[in-house]
């Protein structure tokens, strides 16, 4: 995948040509949604479980008979999922087969500085590199992606992206939905050329937003459902678009998790927004629709403005019929006292020549600098002031925190978990409280529109013992 050739090859052509390739050539709900293969280990014992990777082109058929140029994990768009078990380490070797420089993030992971792909910790072309995931914390749905520096917004749209799925022995008394009943949902935006290749168009300002949605690889796919509880794991895996989901005819969905896992409490929901890199677990009742009903799940508001991102068919009844949503999902654990308040101000800066960047606190990137030294083991306040008019999906590597307030209101119950991602809307102020508490060391934070990330709305804390 040469993405800078299919860069250059693209200029020129216009939106509307791509747009009139892209759907008319396709009717929406033909396909059957794709998962995502399913990594599988070369070793595995009761206390590790060892898998080998390579970061390689391939291609996918999106379009119909179109073959289109993916750079994978194992070549694969989504690349593979990996289900991990808490307590159980991962180990997991990446071979670079792809060209460049490379890195890789197991975002959401609680994973010690070495292996957490820090931006400038890269793998060069034709080396590998040993990540060793501990898996210590909470269960979750979280996904790893590139992270190469100033580059991820070319690999994360070339498709190196995947889920990797923590669960928790521990959770099995919720009986949540398991097996096929428990389906991780890729949604990212994409543009093609008449090829079938991907397009891309860079926009410092907004990000990339392409004119189709895709789940799991696959343009508004349908997924056949029985009459039963199902959980769904949402990722936002798209540069720069954010969603708002919502169910057809306005029907409930009820969110049970979030970016850093399960809830105290589920919540019912009419309409989710999604971020860039937010995850929301929910359950969906389908016992609600009869039998050969066709419910739509909608991305209201954005642009294309209202468009169907899949469509759930019903098809049979099934036993389950006594399942139901467990009330309480998770105690709520007690957290340290706060040991530090920071603000950092996002902003659009001018620089001299008539560039431009975005930056935290009034500085772009800097390998150089660490911007905030927080004691492990520890809580501070941390307040985003959101002074520009974009939104900015703020992340942290390495610990969750809690959002306390947004305008000084508390936060949507849907938020009320950990988090690691937090959307920071256009001159909002959202006060998070992040919790230090497992590894020392560098990590970095940073707006997850990867256009803004790259440059260079990032930041570097050390995290000191
Ligand atoms: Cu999902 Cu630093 O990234
Ligand atoms: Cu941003």
């Amino acid at each position: 995948f040469d993405f800078d050739k299919r860069a250059r090859a693209s200029r020129g052509k216009t939106s509307a040509a791509v747009r009139s390739q892209a759907s008319s050539a396709f009717e929406p709900f033909q396909r059957d949604l794709p998962l995502p293969p399913v990594a599988r280990p070369v070793r595995a014992s009761k206390q590790l479980e060892e898998y080998v990777m390579d970061m390689k082109p391939g291609t996918a058929e999106i379009l119909p008979g179109l073959e289109t140029p993916i750079l994978g994990y194992n070549g694969s768009f989504p690349g593979p999922t990996i289900r991990a078990r808490r307590g159980r380490p991962v180990h997991v070797t990446q071979r670079n087969q792809s060209g460049r420089e490379l890195n890789v993030h197991l975002h959401g992971g609680v994973t010690p500085p070495e292996y957490d792909g820090h931006p400038h910790d890269s793998i060069p072309d034709g080396a590998e590199r040993l990540y060793k995931y501990p898996n210590v914390a909470h269960s979750a749905t979280l996904w790893y992606h590139d992270h190469a520096h100033g580059e991820t917004h070319k690999t994360l749209f070339a498709g190196l992206a995947a889920f990797y799925l923590l669960d928790d022995p521990d959770d099995k008394h919720l009986d949540l939905p398991q097996g096929d009943y428990d389906v991780p949902l890729m949604i990212m935006d994409r543009s093609f050329n008449k090829d079938g290749s991907f397009r891309y168009r860079y926009d410092l300002d907004r990000g990339f937003r392409g004119d189709t949605i895709l789940v799991n690889g696959a343009v508004a796919p349908r997924m056949k459902v029985e009459r039963r509880l199902y959980r769904l794991r949402f990722l936002n895996a798209s540069n720069a678009r954010a969603y708002t989901l919502k169910l057809g005819n306005g029907r409930d969905m009820i969110q049970i998790g979030s970016d850093g896992g399960l809830l105290p409490t589920a919540v019912r929901r009419k309409e989710i927004p999604m971020e860039p890199a937010e995850r929301v677990d929910v359950i969906v009742d389908f016992r609600q629709f009869g039998v050969g009903s066709k419910v739509i799940l909608h991305n209201e508001g954005g642009e294309p403005s209202t468009s169907a991102v899949m469509r759930f068919d019903v098809v049979k009844a099934t036993g389950a019929e006594e399942a139901r949503i467990p009330k309480l999902l998770r105690e709520e654990e007690e957290i340290p006292e706060v040991n530090a308040e920071r603000s950092w101000p996002l902003t659009f800066q001018g620089l001299a020549g008539g560039a431009s960047m975005w930056q935290i606190g009034g500085g772009g990137f800097n390998e150089m600098r660490i911007d905030c030294r927080p004691r492990l083991g520890s809580t501070e306040l941390w307040t985003w002031r959101n002074l520009s008019q974009r939104t900015h999906p703020m992340h942290t590597h390495g610990y969750h925190f809690r959002v306390v307030s947004v305008n000084g209101k508390q936060p949507h119950p849907g938020d009320r978990g950990w988090k690691d991602t937090v959307a920071v809307y256009p001159n909002e102020t959202v006060v998070v409280r992040p919790y230090f508490d497992y590894y020392a060391g560098l990590y970095v934070f940073h707006c997850h529109a990867a256009e803004h990330g790259d440059m260079s709305m990032m930041g570097q804390m050390e995290v000191v013992a």
